[in-house]
């Protein structure tokens, strides 16, 4: 992976990340200042929210980036290095962001309920598996390349 496609990687999930965990803090644990005749809990949640749904679609594009090769060519070729954390944002990857779109577009209030749920747990579990997926110390065969061919 270029230095560069790896950066975009890790802007792309600060950016959604940051905007996502602060909107779920301004949404779910502040309380509306009873003097604002507002129905917002925190004066910028709206401002949150517009910056988190224009920013994730980088987040998209970036995995995009990795897909072929570090993601899907890794998990074919049965590459072992970072392979459990790496398989959780694989697989974590879809429901994150079906369910995030979902949100908008969920029709009765059950759908709704569920679709932030389940944005709220697979967001959460891949934004702490991708840092583990970074911080975990180098395997000793880090530095072998993989071994599938480019055609995957
Ligand atoms: C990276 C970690 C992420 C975190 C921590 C996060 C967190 C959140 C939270 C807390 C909400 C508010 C849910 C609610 O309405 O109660 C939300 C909404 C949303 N998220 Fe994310 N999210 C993340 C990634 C993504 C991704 C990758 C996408 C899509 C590509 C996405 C798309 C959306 C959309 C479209 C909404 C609906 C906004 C609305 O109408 O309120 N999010 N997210
Ligand atoms: C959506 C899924 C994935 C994402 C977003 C992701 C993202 C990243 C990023 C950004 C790096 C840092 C690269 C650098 O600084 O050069 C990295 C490193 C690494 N990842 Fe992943 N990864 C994913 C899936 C996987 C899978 C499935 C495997 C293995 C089966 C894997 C194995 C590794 C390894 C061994 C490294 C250490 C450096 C290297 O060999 O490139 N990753 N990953």
């Amino acid at each position: 992976m270029t230095r560069g496609a790896a950066w975009t990687v890790h802007l792309s999930v600060i950016a959604a990340g940051t905007t996502g965990v602060v909107y779920g803090w301004m949404r779910y644990f502040c309380e509306p200042d009873p003097e604002a005749f507002t129905i917002q809990n925190h004066a910028l949640e709206d401002e949150l929210q517009a910056a988190h749904i224009v920013l994730v679609p980088l987040l998209v594009f970036a995995c995009g980036l990795l897909w072929r090769t570090h993601v899907w060519g890794r998990i074919r070729a049965n590459y072992q290095p970072r392979r459990r954390t790496g398989m959780v944002l694989a697989f974590a990857l879809l429901p994150m962001v079906l369910s995030g779109y979902m949100i908008q577009a969920g029709a009765s209030p059950f759908w709704h309920d569920l679709w932030i749920w389940m944005h709220g747990t697979t967001s959460t579990l891949w934004l702490l598996t991708y840092a583990v997926h970074q911080l975990s110390s180098p395997g000793e065969n880090d530095a072998t390349p993989p071994r599938f061919d480019n055609k995957v």
